[in-house]
């Protein structure tokens, strides 16, 4: 029998490697045919995950995080048509049955079938279905001919297995905030975060043939990577307003396309630094973007937050100035990035070499023992993107 480890979440501010059962190929009591058991390959640590690791949700003592996954297949099921043993594949974070009225039309970030509680699942998340997440050395994946992205070539992909990696979740998630902020040849562009999220958007954006890219964040570090690929940068530290800052930038207070790389525990600007307010992003947004502009929202929020300092932000409730966005006829688009969408076009830009995603975000390897010491570096705000190598054949 084949032994498994896996990063669990403990306590806020605390995960361990843990020893865990090694995954079957099985729903409930039932055979799950269409699924498969992957080799993990490279599996990394996002901003997601640090919402229940500092303990603003309502994740359960034990649940194994992880919905970054990369692998190599090494078992599968008997309806498994086309994937086959050894391929080397990336997992969208979103789980999705194809079978679905939202997954035939491509939104597989709100399958109806992979949930009870919700439309919408993910592995190692709470509130996301119970599947077993993949900051682990092996994992089960269903509906495996649906969901994996299979890489051309194995001894490439390996080759290219830093950026490939980003695939699972940031680089689909940034590109889909820029798209829908509908950034193209030409635009001005505002992003506020510079997480891996905001820094994998802002790479985006230049694919997309931004004009200008603005990353507004706190973090000196991560505005420094920024940066390093061309972006211009606001430090929301200081206490001039966001339109003046944009004006020195573009000549004019506002900007084309406006995305949401933060979420819900955002911080207030100048002296409001230190201070969590969940709403000024969004009213930021509305701001700042041009009238008829559009505004992409990656960033998370949620349903309930147990941390939250109000009782109305504690059920999800913020206080946003929706009055000013309609006035400028704003549209928005929140949610999970249906992965799927853009995974093979964004491979293919990996290995046509048109994106360094990798060296923008920054991706330091780890081993799955130092998981624990890459989520606390994270949350303190290092400018990189953890990627975990589970069985080292990164490394080596
Ligand atoms: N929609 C999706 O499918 C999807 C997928 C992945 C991640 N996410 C979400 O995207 C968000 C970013 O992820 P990440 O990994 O980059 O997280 P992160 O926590 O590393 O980055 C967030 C950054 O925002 C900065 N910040 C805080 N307040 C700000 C403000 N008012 N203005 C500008 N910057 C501010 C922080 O300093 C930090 O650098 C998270 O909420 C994450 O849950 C969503
Ligand atoms: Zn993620
Ligand atoms: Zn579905």
């Amino acid at each position: 029998m084949c032994q498994n480890h896996g990063v669990a979440y403990i306590k806020p501010g605390e995960v361990e490697i843990q020893e865990i059962e090694y995954p079957k190929l099985a729903l409930g009591d039932r055979k799950c045919e269409h699924g498969v058991i992957l080799k993990i390959v490279s599996t990394n640590i996002c901003g997601s995950d640090q919402h229940m690791v500092r303990g603003r949700t309502t994740a359960p003592a034990g649940l194994v995080l992880g919905h970054e996954i990369t692998g190599i297949v090494i078992e599968a099921g008997r309806d498994v048509e086309f994937i086959k043993m050894g391929d080397l594949v990336s997992v969208p974070f979103n789980i999705a049955c194809g079978r679905c009225r939202n997954c035939k039309v491509g939104q597989t970030g709100i399958c109806l079938n992979v949930n009870p509680a919700r439309p919408g699942a993910a592995y190692g998340y709470v509130d996301m279905g119970g599947w077993v997440g993949g900051q682990a050395e092996y994992v089960m994946v269903p509906y495996a001919d649906f969901n994996l992205l299979k890489f051309p070539d194995k001894d490439q992909g390996m080759a290219y297995i830093k950026d490939l990696t980003l695939l699972s979740d940031i680089f689909p998630t940034g590109f889909h905030g820029a798209v829908m902020a509908g950034v193209g040849p030409g635009s001005i562009v505002y992003v506020a975060g510079a997480g891996p999220v905001g820094l994998a958007c802002a790479a985006s954006c230049h694919l997309l043939g931004a004009a200008v890219v603005i990353v507004g964040d706190m973090i000196q570090e991560r505005l420094d990577q920024a940066k390093s690929f061309g972006c211009e940068v606001i430090d929301l530290t200081k206490d001039t307003p966001l339109e003046q800052a944009i004006a020195a930038i573009v000549g004019v207070p506002e900007v084309d396309c406006f995305v949401d790389c933060v979420g819900f525990e955002a911080r207030g600007h100048g002296s409001n630094a230190g201070t969590e307010m969940p709403a000024t992003v969004l009213n930021t947004a509305m701001a700042v973007t041009r009238a008829g502009g559009a505004i992409g929202i990656p960033g998370l929020y949620v349903t309930g937050d147990p941390g939250a300092k109000d009782k109305a932000a504690q059920e999800g409730s913020l206080s946003i100035r929706i009055g000013l966005g309609w006035a400028k006829s704003h549209s928005f688009y929140t949610g999970q990035c249906p992965v799927m969408k853009y995974h093979r076009s964004l491979m293919n830009a990996i290995l046509y070499d048109k994106i360094k995603i990798a060296k923008a975000v920054n991706v330091e390897v780890i081993t799955l023992q130092d998981a624990p010491r890459g989520y606390k570096d994270f949350d303190k705000g290092a400018a990189k993107k953890f990627v975990i190598d589970p069985h080292n054949m990164i490394m080596n």
